[in-house]
């Protein structure tokens, strides 16, 4: 698997927008477009390749010399389960600290907080609900190449 930042200009970018709503957008009865989020503009999107095909992707926003919340993460449904989610994050993680971050947090929902907390991340206050979603805040503190967590 391969890992690229890749631009909302770029060729790249359609099948990452496919993938964002045949996995997160779709399943919730919602039409295509509605995977388009403002805030995707300002942020960085790392996808995951198998030979030239897109199977996952991740945007980050960082919000200060310190702080990016992640959102958008998918992982095409054939390759769910096979530990490409978690090398995905992990490439993150490892991008965010060499740019200086070192505090992370997303809103994670219901059925995928048990995939955050085994990659360290802290559920933080109630659930809410968003776009129909029950949803959580999960937060963490990046540590140093190398010691991200246990399980990777
Ligand atoms: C959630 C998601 C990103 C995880 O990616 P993945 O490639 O399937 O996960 P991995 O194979 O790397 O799994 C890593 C570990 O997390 C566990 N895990 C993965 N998804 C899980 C889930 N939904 N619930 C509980 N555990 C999960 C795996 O069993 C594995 O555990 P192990 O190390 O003990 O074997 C992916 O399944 C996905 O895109 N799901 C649909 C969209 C979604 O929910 N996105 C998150 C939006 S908040």
């Amino acid at each position: 698997m391969k890992f690229k930042l890749i631009s909302m200009d770029g060729p790249e970018y359609e099948a990452e927008r496919l993938l964002r709503w045949e996995v997160l957008a779709k399943p919730n009865g919602m039409p295509p477009g509605t995977e388009i989020l403002p805030e995707e503009n300002q942020s960085l999107h790392l996808a995951a390749f198998d030979k030239k095909r897109l199977v996952g992707c991740i945007c980050f926003h960082p919000e200060s010399t310190h702080r990016a919340r992640v959102f958008e993460m998918a992982v095409s449904e054939e390759y769910q389960g096979k530990g490409f989610g978690r090398k995905l994050l992990h490439a993150l993680e490892e991008m965010l600290i060499k740019r200086g971050i070192s505090d992370v947090y997303l809103y994670a929902k219901e059925d995928s907080e048990e995939f955050y907390l085994l990659m360290g991340y802290q559920p933080e206050g109630e659930f809410i609900v968003q776009m129909g979603q029950k949803q959580r805040m999960m937060r963490k503190k990046l540590q140093k190449i190398g010691t991200i967590d246990q399980h990777g």
